[in-house]
C-alpha cells in the first residue's frame, strides 16, 4: 500500500499517521440519519466482506458519519484513528464517496485477523461534476444484472454518470407504449451465432426503474440516449413509413454507418420523438437526455422530395443544415418536458444559421475540437475524445491478439486525458462539465469481455476526472494499481493486465 493508501482515484490529500485501526469485524456505520440510505447501500456492498457483522463490533470500534455543512456538495473528510473511522460530509453524495473510499480500503484489507486500516486523514472532492461512462446496449444486449454490476463498480471509482446508449441500428431497447413495434420488431436482429437465428431484447419499464433506483442508491445518474436521426435502422424496420424511401428496412446485423436515416421531411418523426421523450421523461429523473446526432449520412435527404421541400420551407440551404434544424426541434421538445439536450459533437456542425439552444450541451468524441468550439460558443461540454483514450472499445495495446476495434486507447492515454486543458480560457473552463469513457459493443459480445475492456482504463479515467491536475502522477498511479487490482478481483471483475502505455 503506498502513502496514498493505494486509493483510486487519488484523493485530494492523504496524511498517514503510521498507526493502524484494527478490528476483527467491520463495524456497521452509524450516525446522521441524513445518510441512512448510504449506510444501507454500504452494508449491502460489504455483505461478502470477511468478518462483517450486522451487530456493532464488540470492541467499541466504530464507523461514524457526521454532517459538516462547511464541505462542498460531493466532498468528504475521513479520519481513520485507532478507535474509529469518522466520516464528515455535507450531503449524501459526499457521504457516499467517503464510504466508497472506506470500501476500497476494506476490499484490500483481507487479513487473517480482520480489518486492518492505516490511520490517516483524507480530504477529498472532485475536480469535475460529470464523470461518465457509456455502455452501448444496442450492439450487444447486456443483462440487467450486468448493468448493475458495472454501475456499482463505477460508483466505487466516484464515477457519477452512466450514459445508457439504448438505441442504434442493431437494436432498440426502450419500450414506448404508443409505438410498440419499436421493441416488437426493432429489438431483434438476425444473429447466426444464436440458435434461434436472432438475438436481442429490451428492458421492461420495471427493469429500467429498477436500474435507475439502483444507480440512484449509488449516486450515479443515468443519462439515457436515444440516437436520432441517424443510427435508426431499428426504428425504420419497425416503422418503414418514417424513412425517405419507405424501405424495405431491417434491424441491422452488420456493423458500420448506414445511409438509412429518419426522413426529415416527415412530420411523423416528431410524433415518434414526442412519444419517446415522454417515455424518457417518465422513466429517467436526470435533467439530461442524450439525443445522439452522430454520423448522419445525408444522401437520402439530398434525394428525397419531402426533405427537399422541408429545406425550402424552413429557409435552409442544405441537408446538413437540416440536421441542425431537427436538433433544435428535439431540444425544444425536451425543454418542454423540463429536460436539456446533450448530443455528440456533430450537432454543432453547420449550426451557424440554425443555432443550438444555448443550454444544449455537446459531447466531444472526434477528438476535442468539437468540444472546444462548443465552449467558445458558450455551450457546456463533456469531453470524450476517441483520440485520447476515452474509447474503451479500442484495443488496450497495439497487439493483434488484443480484443478491440480500429485503434488503441492505452491506460496511459486515458490517465492523461484532461477535459479542461491549457487551450481553454478562464471563461471557458467552467463550461467543461467533465469527461467520459465509452464502450461501444460491436465486438464486445459478453459481459466478461466488456469488463476486460473497461478495467483498468476506467480506473485511470476516474482519476483524470476526479483528482486535481496537480495531484495526478502516472507513476504514483501505477504504484497504487496492483493493490487496486486486488479490489477489482474481489468484486469479480475481469481486467486487462498487459502494458499500460
Ligand atoms: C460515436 O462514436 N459515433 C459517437
Ligand atoms: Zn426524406
Amino acid at each position: 500500500m503506498n502513502e496514498n493508501l493505494s486509493l483510486i482515484p487519488r484523493p485530494v490529500s492523504v496524511k498517514t499517521t503510521g498507526s493502524f485501526f484494527r478490528s476483527p469485524v467491520l463495524p456497521v456505520p452509524e450516525g446522521d440519519t441524513a445518510f441512512r440510505n448510504e449506510i444501507e447501500t454500504f452494508k449491502e456492498q460489504t455483505t461478502s466482506c470477511t468478518n462483517r457483522r450486522d451487530a456493532q463490533a464488540e470492541n467499541g470500534k466504530k464507523i461514524t458519519l457526521v454532517t459538516d455543512k462547511s464541505l462542498g456538495v460531493e466532498a468528504y473528510v475521513l479520519e481513520i484513528n485507532p478507535q474509529a473511522l469518522i466520516l464528515k460530509a455535507a450531503s449524501p453524495a459526499g457521504a457516499y464517496h467517503g464510504l466508497q473510499s472506506i470500501r476500497e480500503l476494506v476490499l484490500s484489507s483481507r487479513g487473517e485477523t480482520g480489518i486492518v486500516l492505516p490511520c490517516a486523514e483524507i480530504v477529498d472532492y472532485p475536480r469535475f461534476p460529470w464523470r461518465g461512462f457509456m455502455l452501448d446496449c444496442s450492439r450487444y444486449f447486456y443483462r440487467v444484472e450486468f448493468i448493475k454490476k458495472i454501475i456499482d463498480a463505477l460508483s466505487l471509482h466516484h464515477i457519477n454518470v452512466f450514459h445508457w446508449h439504448l438505441t442504434d441500428d442493431q437494436g432498440w431497447r426502450l419500450p414506448v407504449q404508443k409505438y410498440p413495434l419499436l421493441t416488437e420488431i426493432g429489438s431483434r436482429r438476425l444473429d447466426y451465432r444464436s440458435k434461434a437465428g436472432y438475438s436481442g431484447g429490451f428492458y421492461s419499464r420495471e427493469e429500467i426503474r429498477g436500474i435507475v433506483d439502483y444507480a440512484a442508491s449509488r449516486h450515479v445518474e443515468i443519462v439515457p440516449e436515444v440516437d436520432l436521426p441517424g443510427h435508426t435502422s431499428s426504428v425504420l424496420a419497425a416503422y418503414p413509413g418514417l424513412g425517405c424511401t419507405g424501405g424495405p428496412y431491417r434491424v441491422e446485423d452488420r456493423f458500420g454507418i448506414f445511409e438509412e436515416v429518419l426522413c426529415a421531411g416527415n412530420d411523423g418523426i416528431f410524433d415518434l420523438a414526442e412519444a419517446v421523450f415522454d417515455t424518457l421523461a417518465e422513466l429517467f429523473p436526470s435533467p439530461w437526455v442524450h439525443i445522439g446526432g452522430d454520423e448522419v449520412r445525408f444522401n437520402r435527404w439530398d434525394a428525397c422530395p419531402k426533405c427537399k421541400q422541408r429545406i425550402e420551407e424552413a429557409g435552409l440551404t442544405s441537408s446538413r443544415e437540416l440536421q441542425s434544424w431537427i436538433t433544435v426541434k428535439f431540444a425544444r421538445m425536451l425543454s418542454e418536458r423540463g429536460k436539456t439536450a446533450i448530443g455528440w459533437d456533430e450537432i454543432l456542425e453547420d449550426s451557424e444559421r440554425y443555432r443550438l439552444p444555448e443550454d444544449a450541451a455537446v459531447m466531444s468524441w472526434r477528438g476535442r475540437e468539437g468540444g472546444l468550439r462548443a465552449s467558445r460558443l458558450g455551450h457546456r461540454v463533456v469531453m470524450s475524445p476517441n483520440t485520447e483514450g476515452c474509447y474503451f472499445d479500442y484495443r488496450h495495446y497495439k497487439d493483434p491478439e488484443e480484443p478491440g476495434r480500429l485503434q488503441v486507447s492505452t491506460v496511459y492515454q486515458c490517465y492523461n486525458m484532461d477535459p479542461a486543458g491549457p487551450e481553454l480560457t478562464e471563461d471557458e473552463v467552467p463550461l467543461i462539465l467533465g469527461g467520459q469513457g465509452n464502450l461501444w459493443s460491436e465486438l464486445i459480445y459478453a459481459g466478461k469481455i466488456a469488463e476486460y475492456m473497461i478495467f483498468p482504463r476506467l480506473c485511470a479515467l476516474a482519476e483524470a476526472l476526479w483528482t486535481p491536475r496537480a495531484g495526478k502522477n502516472f507513476t504514483d498511479f501505477t504504484e497504487r494499481l496492483p493493490v487496486h487490482r486486488e479490489r477489482l478481483d474481489g468484486l469479480g471483475l475481469l481486467q486487462y493486465r498487459g502494458p499500460l502505455g
